[in-house]
């Protein structure tokens, strides 16, 4: 799926462009030599990883992670491509498990069979583990960075992804079939299954310079926590007015599934009104930011402007 560069109403607008699209095919080339020198290459296994890894997205966690560095410094370094490379494994981990016939069973994704239509369910749930466990070896076994940056991300991604962020997100959403949430529910639903990665994806893009103040993640954390609800919001809005071709996933999925969503609790246009809400205060939390933050500034934007 290509990236999808519409409209972006941000000032900065072709210099957002240019950021995104350079850091797009920085993450892609990364994701490539991460899947380099594997064990085990003739199984089904290592096909299903590469299949879902290598997929296409729209990258945007590891471009947060970049997009984030980028506000702290203009330096870079090795442990800022294996961060984003590891919040981009999780990610896909996490799709891939939430496609699964046990979960949202879904066929569709990125405009491709899901993993376990293409292979099978346990080479599914398998290739979901390895990818996984590959996010905290990337950067365990990174040459570069000291040891308590290093210690700081795992720690910072592991929180994020399980049963005190995404994972219990994707619990919560599957309790939540056939049931009334009210808003503040719903919305502890989307921190986690959806924000929790993505304000990981920001802070370990910082941590990974080495080198950002406590005041620095402060700001960041606050723009973090709007942006990642927003993603989610977003993604509650386009399951609704977008179609299947341009989303690459079923159109109308959470409505088949009975799903509360913003739009099934606020309507479509209380829904939208509550994402240009969310990017306001994204900017807002950037304030103590200069021109270096033009990209996460670019990065909020796009993520309640996208079409898929
Ligand atoms: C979809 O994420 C799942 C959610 C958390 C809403 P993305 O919209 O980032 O999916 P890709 O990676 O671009 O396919
Ligand atoms: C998925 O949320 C969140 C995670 C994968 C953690 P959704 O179920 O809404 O994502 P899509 O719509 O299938 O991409
Ligand atoms: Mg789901
Ligand atoms: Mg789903
Ligand atoms: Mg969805």
């Amino acid at each position: 799926m290509p990236a999808d560069h519409s409209s972006p109403s941000t000032p900065q607008g072709n210099a957002f462009l240019h950021f995104f699209s350079e850091h797009q095919a920085r993450i892609e080339q990364a994701l490539n030599s991460s899947l380099e020198q594997r064990p085990h290459q003739q199984l089904n296994l290592h096909q299903a990883i590469r299949y879902s890894l290598l997929s296409g997205g729209k990258r945007v966690r590891p471009v947060l992670a970049y997009a984030a560095a980028a506000a702290i410094t203009s330096t870079t370094n090795e442990l800022i491509d294996r961060a984003a490379c590891a919040v981009e494994c999780i990610h896909a981990y996490s799709l891939i498990h939430d496609d699964l016939p046990a979960m949202d069973d879904d066929d569709l994704r990125r405009g491709q069979p899901t993993c376990h239509k293409q292979f099978d369910e346990a080479t599914a749930i398998l290739a979901g583990d390895a990818l996984q466990t590959l996010a905290f070896e990337l950067i365990a076994d990174c040459d570069s960075g000291d040891d308590a940056s290093k210690l700081q991300l795992i720690s910072t991604l592991a929180r994020a992804s399980g049963d005190k962020g995404m994972v219990a997100g994707q619990a919560i959403d599957i309790a939540a079939v056939d049931s009334e949430l009210q808003l503040d529910q719903l919305e502890q639903m989307h921190n986690h299954k959806t924000g929790a990665l993505i304000s990981a994806s920001v802070r370990m893009g910082a941590l990974a310079t080495g080198c950002a103040t406590e005041q620095q993640l402060h700001a960041l954390e606050q723009y973090a926590a709007a942006v990642g609800l927003a993603f989610q919001v977003q993604d509650d809005i386009l399951d609704v007015i977008a179609d299947t071709e341009t989303l690459g996933k079923q159109q109308g999925a959470d409505q088949a599934l009975n799903k509360p969503t913003y739009v099934s609790l606020l309507g479509l246009e209380g829904a939208r009104q509550k994402a240009e809400a969310l990017h306001q205060q994204a900017l807002q939390a950037l304030k103590p930011f200069d021109h270096s933050a033009d990209p996460l500034r670019g990065l909020s934007a796009y993520i309640v402007e996208r079409s898929h």
